[in-house]
């Protein structure tokens, strides 16, 4: 492992509290490989990466970057960062295989192994539960499109809650059901990749449903005090002009990103105007759910990476995941290697927002970063120093919601170490560590390092 470089300015105006999670995030298909090791059983990102076509050059999850087996090692890399707290998704085709039924042992222990590595380095875990790899059992019944899916998500819920809840303080049911829904049912630009915007909502619905019938589940199995919430991924939208076109526009943007799953959650109701956006029916709601998913979350988890604007170039974001994000061609500025506009300011605008409409308890930012193609130079070091600029940047944004008195609770850097980016397979690097897919060898980038400092400066421990 690479020693830590001195002299990386960390000079930022952070009035963070000392109890501030400083984090790093990571999810289970995109880390772990050893996808038919001891008992795992196929997701439906298995069947949509082994479709030719589906993913950048076939990439697979497989491998993936062997989490599986490094997992002490890569935790000993989070202490070495001085990470404070760590999130990580459970793969239920580990745990129940087949999604409903017989509990895999041997996948509950390795969670089970990863939280106490976790806890003995005092890095405190936050679990999701769902990051989009579900039973391909369950898609063979319907997957999110049968009710009975949201049943079973909330038994699966209820069995690592029993294993894992005397131990983890934080969760979050779901990792951006938007993508879940829309990219999986809608765009199938993901798995289990159908193009049909009628059952996107279905979807939606039924993952919002499993989150609200998995809440009083998980309480009942956890500490007192432990946060239960959801991320979702969320984009600020601006308008260029102020043409009333501009402005309608705008708000269906606005709707169709955010609202979808804002307002079941906060007011448990669907916003006006969403479904007939699409021609779509609504979804089956039936007598209850709306109460079921607007019951009270500890925090919300917000995944931020960029900004819409309006006018649009609309359409999806031809690259990677980002369909949510809409490409400005208005606006020239600086874009990762996603085509992601970097705009911090809308991290700061966003949580303004959304603190005024909505008023979540807590806000936890459950993701931030950028992928750039980082190269291994000469020296054996990966500079990056775009990526140290782009989160140096949203702390910064940060600092200022903290200094205006909101709850913000902390911060979880996408990603630890490079993965498997979904449709762009390995063609995307958002670690702050390096890794080699060849060897399997972790090399910690500059952004890494200066996280390192920066982390350290907040918590007393700089040298
Ligand atoms: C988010 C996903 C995460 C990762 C980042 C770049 O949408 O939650 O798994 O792929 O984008």
């Amino acid at each position: 492992m690479t020693a830590l470089q001195p002299a990386l300015d960390i000079t930022l105006a952070a009035p963070f509290p000392p109890d501030f999670l400083w984090g790093t995030a990571t999810a289970a298909y995109q880390i772990e490989g050893a996808t038919r090791e001891d008992g795992r059983l196929p997701s439906i990102w298995d069947q949509f990466a082994a479709t030719p076509g589906k993913v950048f050059d076939g990439h697979t999850g497989d491998v993936a970057v062997d989490h599986y087996h490094r997992m002490p090692a890569d935790v000993a890399l989070m202490a070495q960062l001085g990470v404070n707290s760590y999130r990580f998704s459970i793969a239920w085709p580990r745990v129940i295989p087949t999604g409903t039924g017989a509990v895999n042992a041997a996948g509950l222990d390795f969670y089970d192994r990863l939280v106490d590595t976790l806890l003995a380095n005092g890095i405190a875990p936050l679990a999701t539960l769902y990051h989009w790899d579900l039973p391909l059992a369950l898609h063979e019944r319907g997957g999110w499109l049968n009710r009975d899916t949201a049943y079973a998500y909330a038994d699966y819920a209820e069995t690592v809650g029993r294993r894992l809840g005397d131990r983890v303080g934080w969760w979050l049911t779901h990792n951006e059901p938007w993508c879940a829904a829309y990219l999986g049912y809608g765009s199938g630009l993901h798995a289990p990749g159908l193009t049909d915007m009628p059952s996107a909502f279905v979807a939606g619905h039924h993952l919002l449903l499993a989150h609200g019938l998995a809440l009083p589940r998980l309480r009942a199995l956890t500490q007192p005090g432990t946060q239960l919430g959801i991320s979702l991924n969320l984009n600020p939208v601006y308008t260029a002009d102020d043409l009333p076109e501009t402005q309608r526009i705008a708000e269906e943007v606005e709707i169709f990103n955010n609202r979808w799953f804002l307002d079941p959650i906060f007011r448990g109701t669907y916003p006006d105007g969403l479904f007939a956006q699409f021609n779509a029916p609504p979804p089956p709601v039936q007598d209850g759910d709306m109460t079921l998913i607007a019951a009270p979350i500890d925090f919300l988890g917000v995944n931020y990476y960029s900004r819409s604007m309006v006018p649009i170039h609309m359409g999806t974001n031809p690259v990677g995941n980002g369909s949510a994000t809409v490409i400005s061609s208005e606006h020239q500025t600086d874009y990762t290697d996603m085509g992601w506009e970097i705009y911090p300011p809308g991290l700061y605008d966003l949580l303004h927002t959304l603190h005024r409409d909505y008023h979540p308890a807590a806000v936890v930012i459950t993701e931030n970063g950028a992928a750039f193609t980082d190269v291994l130079d000469g020296d054996g070091q990966v500079h990056d120093p775009r990526r140290v600029d782009y989160v140096r940047q949203h702390i910064q944004a940060m600092a200022r919601v903290i200094a205006d008195a909101m709850p913000l609770k902390g911060y979880f850097l996408w990603s630890l170490m490079d993965n498997f980016e979904w449709a762009e397979g390995y063609n995307k690097r958002f670690g702050i560590v390096y890794v080699d897919f060849a060897t399997q060898e972790r090399i910690i980038k500059t952004s890494g390092q200066w996280y390192a400092r920066f982390i350290a400066s907040q918590r007393g421990t700089a040298e």
